[in-house]
Parts: C-alpha cells; sequence; structure tokens
C-alpha cells in the first residue's frame, strides 16, 4: 500500500492539489493508495510522554507503519517543511523505520528547492528511511482553480509516483 500524506493545514493548500494528482496518477496505474489529510488527524504536540496515547497519533502510526511507501506532501515554511509534519515525525518516529519516503513540496518561490533535504536527512539517519531520490518542487504557477495546470509538473509527479511504487514494492519483496 502506498500512503500519501497531505500535511498543509492550509485549506487552500498546493501540496494538497499535488498529493491528490498523485493519488489519482498511482489509482490509474493500479496501486493500492490511501490519501489522509493531517486536517482530519489534529495532533497534540509532541511532549515525548501522554502526547503518544493520542488516538489520531495511533491511527497515523498504524497507516504509516503498514504502507510499503509514503508520499510527503508538504508545504515548505521557513526553509524547511512545516511544523505539523515535523510534529509528526516526532510522534510517530519508529514507524517511519525502513520505508520508502518521497516527497511532495509546495512553495513560494524557487530560492527554497533544496529545503526539503535536512528533513529527508533526520529520516536517513533517525529510522533509515529510504528517500526517493527524485522530488516535486512546485511554486504557484503550477496550479489553476485547484488543479496541477503545468503538464512538466503533471509528469514529475507520475515518475515520483512510479518510483515510490517501484521502490516500495522492490523493498517489501527483499
Ligand atoms: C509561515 C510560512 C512560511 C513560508 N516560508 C516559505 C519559504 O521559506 N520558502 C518558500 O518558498 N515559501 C515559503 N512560504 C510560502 C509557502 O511555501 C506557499 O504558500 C506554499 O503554497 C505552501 O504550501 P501549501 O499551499 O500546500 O499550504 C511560506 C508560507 C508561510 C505561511
Amino acid at each position: 500500500m502506498i500512503l500519501i500524506l497531505s500535511a498543509s493545514l492550509n485549506s487552500e493548500s498546493n501540496s494538497r492539489v499535488l498529493a491528490r494528482e498523485a493519488q489519482r496518477l498511482l489509482e490509474k496505474l493500479g496501486e493500492s493508495v490511501t490519501l489522509l489529510d493531517l486536517r482530519d488527524f489534529p495532533l497534540p504536540l509532541c511532549d515525548a510522554g501522554p502526547a503518544y496515547s493520542h488516538a489520531n497519533v495511533a491511527a497515523l502510526n498504524d497507516h504509516i507503519a503498514r504502507a510499503d511507501a509514503v508520499l510527503v506532501a508538504t508545504p515548505i515554511y521557513n526553509f524547511d517543511t512545516n511544523a505539523a509534519l515535523k510534529n509528526l515525525i516526532e510522534l510517530t518516529g519508529s514507524a517511519w523505520e525502513n520505508k520508502v519516503v518521497g516527497f511532495l513540496c509546495a512553495a513560494g518561490g524557487m530560492a527554497s528547492y533544496m529545503s526539503v533535504m535536512s528533513f529527508a536527512n533526520s529520516l536517513m539517519l533517525d529510522f533509515r528511511s529510504i528517500i526517493v531520490p527524485r522530488f516535486v518542487y512546485a511554486t504557484g504557477d503550477g496550479f489553476v482553480d485547484g488543479q496541477v495546470s503545468n503538464p512538466d509538473l503533471r509528469r514529475r509527479v507520475e515518475e515520483l509516483a512510479r518510483a515510490a511504487a517501484r521502490m516500495g514494492r522492490l523493498l517489501a519483496a527483499a
């Protein structure tokens, strides 16, 4: 199963549009795919204690642990992923172990292009997550009316989705 996690809490999110596009393409390819929106799973801030017992933490932990690959759709905030996603990692850490992880990023400008790398590094170093060595990075001009309007962006989402599915399958079989 491929899990797509949409991390933006903004109702007008572009990264959520990327997440839906990845879902559409994966379903077209016949893959088993689940899209979860963090807005539907309000989470406590990680306190390294009682927060781990929250019902939504347990639910997300379960989805992540069962996935062969996770596509993370994230806004770029302050040259990083958003805090909601960082908090999710703090709450669900070991569920990411040995997991294939790919990134769909929405940003305001091109200057933050490498911003997801520190987050990717932390997943690799902490949990030995296997990072898909291509990621989608999109600015606002790739979208119109809540859809991906740029064909090149759509192609890149498809390449990432295919790579994540293939890597997830190979790793699950290994
Ligand atoms: C608090 C905040 C910080 C941001 N920081 C950056 C940034 O460092 N680099 C950037 O390119 N865009 C930045 N942006 C713009 C967002 O990345 C952009 O609005 C993007 O569409 C957010 O993703 P979303 O639409 O999925 O929520 C920032 C926006 C906010 C609200």
